[in-house]
């Protein structure tokens, strides 16, 4: 991590290979940081094969021709930079590279036939362009299924990138609703793998430092985009999240959240944005403890004397006042869920998140989550 680590890139890639699969953000087209990035391989002598067919939400048949190409090219390095779409393509083309197959096939989903990796992908290093997904440290990769109308995960150890590289300066361009966005998903990685039933010491630790940062941060780096200090904070938060789900994993926002994503496209922050005040809520008898701990972390106002149940019930009210201020208004019906779809988000979650359903601290009914679903609209 560090302000101007990213020229270090070419060096790293030529310790781990000859001919890398460069996999980059489409916001990255034509600019002088793309030419950059591509001299500094060369120059360390890297050849590079270029991939930029990345959507929001990336779309498996795109990562699947990925895959073909960096197959055909025989690259043995997958070199990714951009935000958490472009990096989840290209974890798993680095996976399927090997491992054969199509990517999907890797994705959970409760109840279907899932192919398992059995062996480590091609090398792969990471260059975030957001603070957000924390996707540089996590074993997931995150496939939408358009066809299908899902959003599945791969989850496997083999899929953990072997170098990220962060550089804060590639993140003073993020527009200022991305930035908001990317960060409450940061946000909603720390909180839900802190009071996650499957969070450890350690996955705490990092939780709470995360959103510390994030607490300290979030309004900087979205009113003053070129705030270094903002940013890389941000970042540093963003890592420590990923490393949290890692170990302790998410809960009900992102089983929410992401088939949300897949049946509107809405962007990833947005959808968990859409549903934590109102989830956090409904779940507060069951983590007053460490829903009172984050509220004073986020609010350093709140009365000391409080008990750990009046002040966790400030949360909600704490974060729709963040939103505020972030200028983040989202709700599920202004992301385009009609009412007739409600049921078959719920089966959805059940489908491909039902391990962090089961990881929420209070169990969770299909009733449960049409309620929930109702009050996001
Ligand atoms: N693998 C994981 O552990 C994990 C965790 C959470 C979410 N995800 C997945 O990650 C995806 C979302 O990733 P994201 O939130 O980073 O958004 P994203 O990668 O979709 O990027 C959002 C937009 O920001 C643009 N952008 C990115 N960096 C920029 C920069 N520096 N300057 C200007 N524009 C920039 C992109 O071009 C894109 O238009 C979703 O599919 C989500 O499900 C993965
Ligand atoms: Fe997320």
């Amino acid at each position: 991590m560090g302000e101007g680590r990213l020229s270090e890139l070419g060096a790293l890639a030529k310790a781990s290979g000859e001919k890398a699969f460069l996999v980059y953000d489409p916001f990255l087209k034509g600019s002088e940081t793309l030419e950059k990035i591509i001299a500094n391989l060369k120059n360390n002598g890297v050849a590079v094969i270029e991939f930029n067919d990345i959507s929001p939400n990336p779309r498996n048949t795109s990562i699947d021709a990925g895959t073909e190409l960096c197959l055909k090219e025989k690259c043995d390095v997958v070199v990714a930079i951009g935000g958490g779409s472009a990096i989840d393509s290209a974890k798993a083309n680095a996976l399927v590279a090997t491992n054969g197959g199509e990517c999907w096939e890797y994705t959970e989903r409760a109840g279907e036939e899932v192919t398992r990796p059995t062996k480590r992908g091609l090398p792969l290093i990471v260059v975030p362009t957001t603070a957000g997904t924390g996707t540089e440290a996590t074993s997931f990769a995150v496939v939408n299924n358009p066809a299908e109308k899902r959003k599945c995960t791969i989850i496997t150890p083999y899929i953990y990138p072997d170098i990220a590289l962060v550089d804060p300066l590639i993140m003073t361009t993020i527009p200022s609703m991305i930035t908001a966005l990317t960060g409450l998903d940061t946000f909603a990685h720390a909180l839900e793998s802190y009071i996650s039933v499957n969070a450890t010491p350690i996955s705490e630790m990092l939780s709470l430092y995360s959103i510390e940062l994030f607490a300290k941060s979030i309004r900087k780096a979205v009113n003053e985009g070129e705030n270094v200090e903002a940013r890389d904070q941000m970042a540093l938060a963003c890592g420590l999240g990923g490393a949290a789900i890692g170990t302790a994993g998410v809960t009900l926002p992102h089983a929410l959240g992401q088939p949300l994503g897949a049946l509107t496209d809405a962007p990833h922050g947005g959808t968990l944005a859409a549903c934590f005040p109102q989830i956090i809520e409904w779940t507060l008898p069951y983590a007053e403890d460490k829903l009172s701990k984050v509220a004073g972390i986020l609010d350093p106002s709140l009365d000391r004397d409080l008990s750990d149940t009046e002040k966790s019930s400030q949360l909600p009210r704490i974060l729709r006042e963040l939103y505020q201020d972030l200028h983040v208004d989202v709700s599920f019906g202004k992301y385009g869920l009609k009412e007739s779809e409600i049921e078959a988000l719920a089966d959805l979650c059940f489908v491909g998140f039902l391990q962090d359903i089961k990881a929420h601290p209070k169990p969770v009914t299909r009733e449960d989550v049409i309620y929930l679903i109702n009050k996001c609209m």
